[in-house]
């Protein structure tokens, strides 16, 4: 993997394609890494000051919306274990205090709008996650309802959509329904909120864990990485909407002639750039404080 972090001595439980987790004792130190990645892959760039804005956003929004029980404890160092302590000046910023559960195989996904992979099957086949849609819909068109439209967590390579009954089977008949319904209240919850602040919130994806019995969000939490932020003011159906997502990173990636698969083309430095205020500003949006003023 590129553009490693590593904390000499903390051991890690995981590391992920953006977030690395530490060891706390009872819980866990997750950290969000500038690494950005696109259809899977990590790119070999890093977007100055993307983790710290992945890591604050979430936590605005699990501060918010504690009515659906989730693993956030506290993103000031001084409530990390001691041995933390050492690495304030790498932690600063993007890193959080969570309570470690065991993460579900799966990706709860919301879609509100039609855009990237169910608007290609929206094109193929009239249907998204297999529901089927009116004809007649444009890309970037509103859905009725939102969709539940759940896909595996793939230890390597993609993601795959899956339906609702091996979504079920996935995580089992207690946990599925459960799991729908928080995602669609977080996702309303959230959708409502952003609008308020001119940004349309296309669709996002949770990930859920479990600590002993009790079910717990996990991971991040209605980011640009984990979302398709759309700004309201220049929506337009029909075409592919000026975003503040990694979208102006895909957007570049299909213009070039990579085949997917890692390495994938460095990226220009304006696009570097971009993506870098892009992200900045969602997080000004929807707090309403630039990153420094972030708790
Ligand atoms: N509270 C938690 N307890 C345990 N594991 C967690 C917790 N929160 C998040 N995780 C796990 O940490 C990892 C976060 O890393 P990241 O989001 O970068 O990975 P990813 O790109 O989603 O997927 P992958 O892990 O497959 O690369 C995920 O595997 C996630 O399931
Ligand atoms: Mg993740």
């Amino acid at each position: 993997m590129s553009q490693e972090f590593n904390l000499p001595g903390m051991p890690k439980i995981a590391s992920g394609k953006v977030r690395e987790i530490f060891d706390a004792g009872e819980y866990a130190v997750i950290v969000a890494t500038d690494r950005i990645s696109a259809f899977d892959c990590i790119l070999q760039d890093p977007i100055p000051g993307k983790g710290q804005v992945l890591n604050q956003l979430s936590a605005y929004w699990f501060g918010k919306f504690s009515e659906v029980p989730n693993h956030f404890l506290s993103t000031s160092l001084r409530d990390f274990p001691v041995g933390f302590q050492a690495f304030a000046e790498l932690l600063a910023g993007r890193s959080m205090l969570v309570r470690k559960a065991r993460p579900l195989p799966v990706e709860c996904v919301i879609r509100g709008y039609l855009a990237g992979s169910g608007w290609k099957e929206y094109e193929t086949s009239g249907t998204v996650g297999g529901h089927r849609l009116p004809p007649g819909l444009k890309l970037a068109s509103a859905l009725s309802q939102p969709l539940f439209t759940p896909s595996t967590k793939a230890q390597n390579g993609h993601d795959e959509p899956i339906s609702w009954t091996q979504f079920r089977d996935l995580v089992g008949p207690r946990l599925a329904e459960p799991m729908r319904e928080a995602s669609l209240t977080l996702f309303e919850r959230g959708r409502e909120f952003a609008r308020d602040r001119g940004i349309i919130v296309a669709d996002t994806k949770f990930e859920f864990g479990l600590l002993d019995d009790e079910l717990l969000l996990i991971d991040e939490c209605l980011t640009p990485d984990s979302s398709r932020f759309w700004p309201a003011a220049s929506y337009q159906p029909g075409s592919s909407p000026a975003s503040f997502d990694k979208q102006f990173v895909r957007d570049y990636l299909e213009s070039t002639n990579w085949n997917k698969k890692p390495p994938a083309p460095h990226l220009p430095r304006e696009v570097i750039e971009k993506t870098s205020q892009k992200y900045q500003e969602a997080l000004i949006r929807l707090t309403g404080y630039p990153l420094a003023s972030n708790p």
